[in-house]
């Protein structure tokens, strides 16, 4: 497959997981379908390899290491504060958890747009 095609195909995937997983959160803050959130979680999880193969393909295309690097990084903190997030299900400070869970997800959301649209600048 060609790169670009493998970009885009990535690019599509994080957008359509990224909507998912912040519907899906929406449902949990207002006390619905936490059942789901094995769901939640794996598609979590397919939107953190779509960053990871967002980074290979940064490397390859020779995008700027350091945000390469940053992406990659701040692909690792976000299933690290959902799992944080799994443990400290109950408790008085969850909500400090469930906004920073938000953020990191958000910024996670841009990040990947940022190095698609780098990656597709760099090889075309
Ligand atoms: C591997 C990655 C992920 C894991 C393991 C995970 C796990 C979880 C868990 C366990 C909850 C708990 C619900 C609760 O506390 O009531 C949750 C909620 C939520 N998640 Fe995720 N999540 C992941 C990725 C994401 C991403 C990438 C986004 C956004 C793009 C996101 C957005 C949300 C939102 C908006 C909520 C509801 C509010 C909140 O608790 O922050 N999640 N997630």
């Amino acid at each position: 497959m060609k790169m670009n095609t493998l970009a885009q195909l990535v690019r599509v995937l994080l957008g359509v997981a990224g909507v998912a997983l912040v519907l899906l959160g929406i449902a949990f803050w207002t006390g619905h379908a936490s059942s789901l959130i094995p769901v939640h979680a794996a598609i979590g999880l397919l939107f953190v390899v779509c960053l990871w193969v967002l980074s290979i393909l940064g490397l390859k295309a020779g995008v700027n290491r350091r945000l390469v690097a940053f992406v990659f990084i701040w692909s690792l903190a976000v299933p690290i504060v959902g799992a944080i997030q799994m443990l400290l299900l109950p408790g008085a400070w969850h909500w400090v958890v469930q906004v920073t869970h938000l953020l990191t997800g958000i910024v996670a959301m841009y990040l990947g747009a940022l190095l698609h649209k780098r990656i597709s600048l760099a090889i075309s």
